[in-house]
């Protein structure tokens, strides 16, 4: 049998949300499939060429990772097969959907499966914010904090562009940053965390209302705010400079920044042609449930 979960993005406000603020995400309607068959409980992952076997207690953080979704699931007799069907280590959200696609393989759900998947990301992020795993069950898009988790946003399905900078994301390294940035300039890091917080709400009302051109305006603003806490690059202001001139109604990076990907609304086909043509790999994306 075949079971998937969802990808995500953040449509706005990371870095905002490590210090309690909501962020806006959506899960895409891409993610990760694993199909099951009668087996001793290998894990195969054809795309990598991997195999993980559990009796081999293989040391890898992906090995140990499946351990925790595995055990949590009674150890069931099945071999799984799994297929990204987005990109990797790219903050789109796959190590999510890969624990949520198996945790449901091995037949967990509701608290059981959000603990697995939890225990997975752990393994492999080290103090991950459950963002991922939350988003990638729920499907659809919704509005998170730290402290209260997801709400959900009921929401038509939204096309978005996704662009790779070629350069990996920073995650790690740009938090630290924020948090120096924090320290050294108070008033007005906690200032773009407000505003950043006000266009989070802007944006959540414009994709309940189905309004593009006001998200993107929130999305191009949130990310002058970015640039300014020292999380874009290079390549991020210039893939989103293409996008706006290709009549995108709004971009930014997208996750931890630094690299990575950028998101964009709007005009999609000549965005992606335009960021295409530079030479930036891209992909046609939908935040669907
Ligand atoms: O790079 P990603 O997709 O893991 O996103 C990181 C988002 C941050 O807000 C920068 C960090 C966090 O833990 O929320």
């Amino acid at each position: 049998m075949l079971h998937s979960a969802h990808g995500k993005v953040i449509l706005l406000g990371e870095h905002s949300v490590v210090y309690g603020h909501p962020a806006l995400a959506g899960a895409l309607a891409d993610g990760v499939t694993v199909e099951a068959t009668a087996g001793r409980g290998l894990l195969r992952i054809p795309q990598w060429e991997l195999v993980i076997d559990p009796a081999a207690a293989l040391e890898v953080p992906l090995a140990r990772a499946y351990e925790e979704i595995r055990r949590r699931a009674g150890e069931p007799a099945v071999d799984l097969a799994l297929t990204f069907n987005l990109p990797t280590g790219a903050g789109l959200g796959s190590s999510a959907a890969m624990a949520v696609a198996i945790g449901r393989a091995l037949g967990l759900q509701g608290a059981a499966l959000a603990d697995a998947a939890m225990a997975s990301e752990t393994v492999i992020h080290g103090t991950p914010s459950g963002l991922d795993h939350t988003v990638s069950i729920a499907g659809g898009f919704g509005l998170f904090t730290r402290a209260g988790g997801l709400s959900a946003l009921r929401a038509a399905p939204l096309r978005l562009v996704i662009g790779h900078t070629g350069k990996a994301r920073d995650t790690k390294g740009r938090v630290a940053r924020v948090a120096q940035l924090l320290g050294e300039r108070s008033d007005e890091v906690r200032g773009r965390f407000a505003a950043i917080a006000e266009l989070v709400a802007r944006g959540a009302d414009a994709v309940a209302r189905g309004s593009y051109g006001e998200l993107g305006q929130a999305m191009t603003e949130n990310q002058r705010h970015l640039e300014a806490l020292d999380v874009s690059c290079a390549e991020i202001e210039r893939m989103c400079g293409i996008a706006r001139d290709a009549g995108a109604f709004g971009a930014k990076l997208t996750g931890g920044g630094g690299g990575g990907c950028v998101i964009a609304v709007g005009n999609d086909a000549a965005v992606a042609d335009a960021w295409r043509k530079a030479g930036f790999q891209t992909f046609a994306a939908t935040v669907a449930a």
